[in-house]
């Protein structure tokens, strides 16, 4: 994957930037109000009760905030937050290393879940379900089963690909929320806050200059504003004004409704080579040299939303709208 400005996932080099901006709790969260609501409510009920809250799935396209979602449950909970990956759990011995080292009320959170090997997934059943652990111990013939008690934990997962997620497993959350694509005003509040944060003056219409071309996702409004940031200092006197960030936006090749050069070259792909479609999502990927994963989880799910590409029973088909967006005739039916 080529690197690029708007990519949604996380590069090693941000990670800690972006713990530092991480919201701390609810109230301190910016937008999916649903989400939000749902979440205070379940949170307020469980503490009321004292008991743990149930299991989270959080599902939508990267970048939205999900890791920042279990961070904040867990605080909110006035818990430890344990964090693994779906494909860090190779045996289920990893599992249960994990587990049986949690503290009564642990939020274990789970990134990439869908990720995670099927039998592993076993393992996790009985342990969400009654708090337990099946290992065997010994092999062949003089193998036996031992249960082993846990902690009760909560677990929370986080997935781009809900509908990947095995039936059973899907079936064992009780909450199951789904992260929107952020509207502009409130990524231009998250812009605003991030500016605050670095101590960085901008006013309002360069935020939200940044916020329009962020595809709605937070990760990469604070990637765009650091960019900027760093053009204000070096060309500027540190402060972000609305020429300065259109000019650094500009340079960064990011245009006015956040597409880069990938997507200029997955959408003219299609319109050139495939008459706009539709064309199978393998023959794209083969003819842009990406992976269709990738084209699937990272590029294509913004272009769905702004209703640049349509998926049909015969493939992908590019609309009316990419056509006036490159200054392009629209063709004939
Ligand atoms: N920084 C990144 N995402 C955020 C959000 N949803 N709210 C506030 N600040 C953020």
């Amino acid at each position: 994957m080529d690197e690029r400005i708007i990519s949604s996932e996380v590069n090693e080099s941000e990670i800690n930037i972006e713990q530092s901006l991480r919201p701390q709790t609810l109230k301190q969260y910016i937008g999916q109000n649903q989400v939000k609501e749902n979440l205070e409510i379940f949170i307020k009920a469980a503490k009321l009760r004292k008991e743990t809250l149930d299991h989270v799935l959080l599902y939508g396209p990267p970048g939205l905030g999900k890791t920042t979602l279990a961070v904040i449950i867990a605080n909110e909970m006035g818990v430890n937050i344990r964090t693994t990956s779906g494909p860090a759990i190779e045996r289920p011995g990893d599992l249960a290393a994990i587990l049986t080292a949690l503290e009564p009320g642990d939020v274990l959170f789970i990134d990439e879940i869908h990720r995670l090997p099927r039998t592993i997934e076993e393992v996790l059943y009985p342990a969400m379900e009654d708090f337990c652990l099946d290992i065997v111990i010994g092999k062949g013939p003089s193998a036996r089963s031992v249960r082993l008690d846990l902690p009760p934990f909560t677990l929370v997962g986080a997935t781009t690909r809900a509908g990947s997620l095995s039936a059973p497993l899907r079936d064992r959350f009780g909450v199951l929320s789904r992260l929107e694509y952020y509207k502009e005003g409130q990524l231009k509040n998250i812009v605003m806050r991030t500016s605050e944060l670095f101590d960085t003056e901008i006013d309002g219409p360069s935020a939200a200059e940044i916020a329009r071309r962020a595809r709605g996702t937070p990760r990469i409004a604070n990637r765009l504003l650091r960019r900027v940031r760093d053009f204000a200092q070096v060309k500027g006197n540190g402060t972000i004004d609305l020429a300065l960030a259109r000019e650094a936006l500009e340079l960064l090749q990011v245009d006015r409704l956040g597409l880069d050069h990938i997507d200029h070259k997955l959408l003219k792909g299609i319109i050139e080579k495939f008459r706009g479609g539709p064309v199978g999502l393998d023959t794209i990927a083969a003819s842009i040299g990406e992976e269709a994963e990738t084209i699937e989880d990272v590029y294509e799910p913004y272009l769905l939303q702004i209703g640049f590409l349509q998926r049909t029973p015969r493939g992908r088909v590019v609309t009316a709208a990419v056509y006036q967006h490159f200054g392009m005739e629209i063709p004939a039916p």
